[in-house]
């Protein structure tokens, strides 16, 4: 048996549905709290590359998902370019106040040698023999999403500052430091044996105008890079308001879908493989509910190249059965 994921990206394969889902290394699995509990710092566990390379595998042992997510973060970016980052329990990531000097004088080799531990990560995940036919998967979060979380320094949940965008000159400047360094990460994950890499905007939604200038063309630059090397690239532009609009523009080889779009208006207008739909919700939902739901999804796209995966990422609060419920779906899908 080849890998599945890229089967289907790169052969267009209709005949069976690959599956693995976002955040399948975390919360949810007893294993991973139980390693939590003992590591109180995230950044650092993301650092330790047994234990990444460990959280990376617990879950394809459980469910046997065609592809494994390296445990890691996209927030490691400007921790790797000198924003300091840290994990606040029940509030979310916390970034140092923003300081164009401090990350202007990062260098490509200093970047590298202080997250080198996730792309030993990787190596070490792609090599045990678990993954002999599974995709491994590594990822970056979007240029914006990144951008985001750097000025505002946590998570927007409650919309971006009115003034967000009044050092435009300064916001200029950091996007271009943001696209080299997410360059020179995605180059050293597939060096260390991602074949897959999967960009993360999380906040594209929260874009009306300047969508050219913040989500397309530096996406459009990232997935042309990416081809370049390679290797397929996924995009999940979380939000935005015209999928088929972003697919004609930045071209991924694939594209995660969010549950607030409309599968059936996807599989009409979109020529690309398509990944992802389900609202995570569901999966807190009844075993009846959740299946006629994930037979909703592979109805929809069952002539498509379609890959399962969820429409953000699994809650916390999930059970291990239904993960179980939602694999043996899909798997028994004719
Ligand atoms: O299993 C996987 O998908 C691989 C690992 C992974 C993590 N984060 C581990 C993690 C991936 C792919 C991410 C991506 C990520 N990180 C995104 C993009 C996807 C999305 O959810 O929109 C974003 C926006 C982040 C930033 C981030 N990291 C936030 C907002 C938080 C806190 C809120 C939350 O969901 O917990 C994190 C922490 C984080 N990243 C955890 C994990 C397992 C939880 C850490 C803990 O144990 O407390």
């Amino acid at each position: 048996m080849s890998k599945q994921i890229t089967n289907c990206i790169l052969n267009k394969n209709t005949t069976n549905n690959p599956i693995w889902l976002m955040r399948q290394a975390g919360r949810y699995l007893p294993e991973f709290r139980e390693i939590r509990k003992e590591n109180p710092n995230f950044i650092k566990l993301c650092l330790n590359s047994d234990l990444a390379t460990e959280i990376t595998l617990q879950p394809i042992r459980r469910f046997d998902f065609d592809g494994g997510i390296i445990f890691s973060d996209i927030l490691m970016l400007p921790y790797g370019i000198n924003q300091e980052v840290e994990f606040e329990k029940g509030f979310g990531p916390k970034l140092k106040t923003f300081q164009l000097d401090k990350i202007k004088n990062t260098s490509e080799i200093d970047f590298t040698k202080k997250i080198q531990q996730v792309y030993k990560a990787i190596s070490k995940t792609a090599s045990n023999p678990i993954m002999t036919n599974k995709d491994m998967i590594g990822f970056v979060g979007a240029p914006w999403t990144i951008l985001v979380y750097m000025i505002n320094c946590s998570s927007p949940k409650n919309g971006l500052n009115k003034n967000f965008f009044d050092d435009e000159l300064l916001i200029k400047e950091t996007m271009m430091i943001i696209e080299k360094f997410l360059k020179l990460h995605i180059r050293n994950q597939v060096d260390a044996g991602a074949n897959i890499i999967q960009i993360f905007d999380s906040w594209a939604g929260l874009l009306d105008s300047k969508i050219d200038d913040y989500i397309l063309n530096p996406t459009l630059n990232l997935v042309e890079y990416t081809k370049n090397l390679g290797v397929p690239v996924i995009c999940f532009p979380r939000g935005i308001k015209n999928y088929k609009n972003f697919c004609d523009i930045v071209k991924p080889d694939a594209v995660n879908i969010d549950y607030d779009v409309d599968p059936i208006k996807i599989v009409k207008e979109i020529k690309i493989p398509v990944q992802g739909g389900l609202d995570p919700k569901i999966l807190l939902s009844d075993k009846e509910n959740l299946i006629k739901s994930v037979k909703h999804y592979l109805n929809i796209f069952k002539d498509h190249p379609y890959i399962f995966n969820l429409g953000h990422g699994i809650l916390p609060e999930t059970k291990i059965e239904m993960v179980e419920e939602v694999v043996k779906t899909v798997r028994e899908f004719k």
